[in-house]
């Protein structure tokens, strides 16, 4: 088997280190992550174990951390009993009942406020009610809602009962809602009469009743809590109100002590096949997963007040909004609706009003805000902030810089974190107070992780920046513990590859000379070409380098000669003369020669006036192939924000320009040295080579 590895091909030479005034007061200083990172080397099963027995409360202790079974099945903690809600609410009430546990605001502008005492009273009340509908141990309940308090407060009260979650992100359609309810084997699907996006009223239950007439039997009841007060149609027997369902309920339920690998929740997420995966999360190891990366990652203190932008229907939401801050006692920030209502600087406007410290969200959307120019955020008083972060995909280097700079002023660390609905938690990340960061990296593994890539053999790849898959080499206490339904595609899209010797994360990556992972990308989004593998993420991110270019995507298509050619949509900044589109097309041809090398050279081109995304944000990629490829379109294509751009896409509007003949000198670097305004001392001081990379995803969601 050829051991090609994935070329990187790009280089990005700037370190940051912690700001002195942050490093000062961070709660993890650099002898306590050596600290960390050795014990955790010495004993990994010992370092999981004294972590769940210090930072988690127990109703009967655990006798044995891990179960020697060996991969692909790991059990954690498992003769140990705990509640997860109560890990997260009772156990606040006498040190921080009245502190603020969550400060929420709705895209019309309304505000709210719980604190822990009156979070606690709304799950408990909630539990109540689900038991008395008669939920139980085990059952599934599917939420389908709004990013409204209620949501967590729903997700709470399945935990706090043994129940388990499923959370469909509001932006599914109904199709997508019924193949998930279907999948779970839902007894009760929660949901609201609608939610506040992008300056529309989303219409949740209809979606819900569309999604409940056919093949839904095991839903008993669907619960409605009232949102935007719209009409809506209940159907006796089967759909209730939240506010009758909680009306007179006691505001205290005993939350029932479940085993630690009694699964807290699935979440579905996609695969390389159209069906959805529902990733299995046991309790405990969840858990601690997301309470000590909390306080690891976001370096958290008492007084912070912690905004992670994520919805709670995808992973991100599960760990940094619904589970792990308040696991740590934190006060969380929550935020209906779309970053660009009323305008670009919503997001910007709510960090000002709420005081928020730590800054979460992912680069689509810092992309998107960048695109509206720096105006916006200097109008607001952003001194508060002290921690920034990002997740989801690899953030450009460009997008970086304009966080550290005109968010962060540049005073707060960035710590660009990676991780998976798989892995539960973030793997990968700076630690903010001793990690220098490098823009695009998502820098080291955290204590107790042992990642590795390796090639196609399983064998480690040790020469710097040399690319390949990205594994987790030991088991970990909040890994996915099954695919419900599907052990065996479990084993067949994690394990197999490797005869199970790693969980295999289905990305590829590289490590520079100072041992920093630089994501490259799917595993799926590599090209070929000509021999020669390449992330097409760099090539994305070679793209918006270039001054005119907000957003790109970046394909394979197959190649008579070099196996398969690069085929580019992009997105330009602002406004686009038309005409103009040969011209750009050869210059953008030349930049990315320029700064990839001839290898990377799109073949074709094609401006557009928007990628092709899923109404969760991602770019689809199996239809831009499609086009790239000249196929038919078989892709249902009514996920689609916005369906009317396919023909744009196809070239029904513009044309590849002529190709153009190769320039001979290559200039490696992706931006001159002037361009990117970093001190030339700086730059001295880090001669250190390395890729960057980027994709761009989507724009954030605006409407269903
Ligand atoms: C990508 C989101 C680069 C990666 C938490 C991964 C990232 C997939 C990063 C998981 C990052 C996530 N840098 N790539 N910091 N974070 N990814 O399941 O390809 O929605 O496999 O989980 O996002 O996406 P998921």
């Amino acid at each position: 088997m050829s051991r090609k590895n994935i070329e990187s091909v790009l280089n990005e030479e700037r370190l940051f280190e912690p700001p002195p005034a942050f490093a000062a007061q961070a709660g993890i200083r650099l002898e306590d992550l050596a600290m960390l990172h050795s014990r955790a080397a010495a004993d990994p099963v010992g370092f999981w174990g004294d972590l769940a027995r210090t930072e988690l409360i127990w109703d009967r202790p655990f006798t044995q951390v891990l179960d020697a079974g060996g991969a692909p099945h790991y059990r954690w903690f498992a003769d140990g009993r705990l509640n997860v809600s109560a890990n997260c609410l009772d156990r606040h009430l006498e040190a921080r009942g009245h502190k603020t546990a969550l400060i929420f605001e709705g895209e019309p502008g309304d505000t709210r406020r719980l604190s822990y005492r009156e979070l606690h009273a709304a799950v408990c009340r909630l539990a109540n009610a689900l038991r008395r509908l008669g939920v139980g141990y085990g059952d599934r309940v599917v939420i389908y809602m709004p990013l409204i308090p209620e949501s967590i407060v729903a997700m709470h009260a399945c935990a706090r009962i043994g129940a388990i979650h499923s959370v469909v992100f509001g932006g599914f359609s109904s199709v997508a809602l019924r193949e998930r309810i279907r999948d779970a084997g839902a007894k009760l699907v929660i949901t609201a009469d609608g939610g506040h996006r992008g300056g529309h009223v989303i219409p949740l239950k209809e979606a819900t009743d569309k999604a409940l007439a056919a093949d839904c039997d095991s839903v008993e009841h669907v619960i409605v809590c009232r949102r935007v007060s719209q009409p809506v149609t209940m159907r006796p027997g089967r759909d209730l109100w939240w506010h009758d369902v909680v009306d007179g309920e006691s505001p205290v339920c005993a939350p029932v002590p479940v085993d630690a690998e009694h699964p807290l929740f699935l979440l579905y997420t996609s695969g390389s096949t159209g069906k959805p995966k529902g990733i299995q999360h046991a309790s405990a190891g969840f858990l601690l997963g997301a309470k000590v990366t909390t306080q690891w990652v976001f370096d958290l203190r008492e007084d912070d007040v912690f905004w992670c932008t994520a919805d709670v229907g995808w992973v991100t939401g599960h760990s940094y909004n619904a589970y792990g801050p308040l696991a740590a006692g934190a006060t969380i920030v929550m935020y209906e609706g779309a970053p660009t209502i009323p305008d670009g600087g919503r997001f910007w406007k709510i960090c000002e009003t709420h005081g928020v410290t730590i800054f979460y969200t992912a680069p689509t959307a810092i992309r998107a805000l960048m695109k509206l120019g720096e105006e916006l955020p200097a109008r607001y008083d952003l001194s508060k902030l002290r921690l920034l972060g990002s997740v989801g995909e690899p953030i450009n280097p460009e997008a970086w810089m304009w966080y550290h700079r005109v968010i962060g002023r540049e005073r707060c660390p960035i710590v660009d974190t990676w991780w998976q609905t798989e892995t539960g938690a973030i793997m990968i990340s700076p630690i903010p107070g001793v990690t220098p960061t490098k823009p695009g990296s998502c820098t080291q593994p955290l204590p107790g992780i042992q990642a590795d890539i390796v090639d196609e053999a399983g064998e480690p790849v040790t020469q710097p920046d040399a690319g390949g898959y990205l594994v987790i080499r030991n088991p970990w206490p909040f890994m996915l513990r099954t695919i419900w339904g599907d052990d065996e595609r479990y084993r067949s899209t994690y394990w197999a590859k490797f005869q199970n010797r790693f969980y295999v994360a289905g990305d590829s990556a590289h490590r520079d000379a100072d041992g920093y992972y630089w994501i490259m990308g799917r595993i799926d989004d590599v090209l070929n070409v000509a021999g020669h593998r390449l992330g097409t993420m760099e090539i994305e991110s070679a793209l918006v380098a270039h001054p005119r270019i907000a957003e790109a995507a970046v394909v394979g298509r197959p190649h008579e000669i070099k196996g398969e050619a690069v085929f580019a949509f992009v997105v330009c900044r602002g406004t686009r003369a038309s005409g103009d589109t040969a011209s750009l097309v050869a210059e953008l041809r030349d930049w990315v020669t320029q700064q990839l090398g001839a290898i990377a050279r799109p073949d074709d081109i094609r401006v557009t006036d928007a990628l092709p995304k899923t109404r969760s944000g991602k770019i689809m990629r199996r239809l831009l192939r499609a086009i790239a490829r000249g196929e038919e379109i078989t892709q249902d294509v009514s996920t689609l924000e916005n369906p009317a751009i396919v023909d744009q896409l196809r070239g029904v509007e513009s044309k590849p320009a002529k190709r153009k003949p190769v320039k001979k000198k290559q200039k490696p670097r992706a931006v001159s040295r002037e361009k990117r305004k970093v001190p030339k001392k700086k730059q001295a001081a880090s001669t250190r080579k390395s890729a960057k990379m980027a994709r761009r995803k989507v724009a954030p969601r605006k409407r269903r």
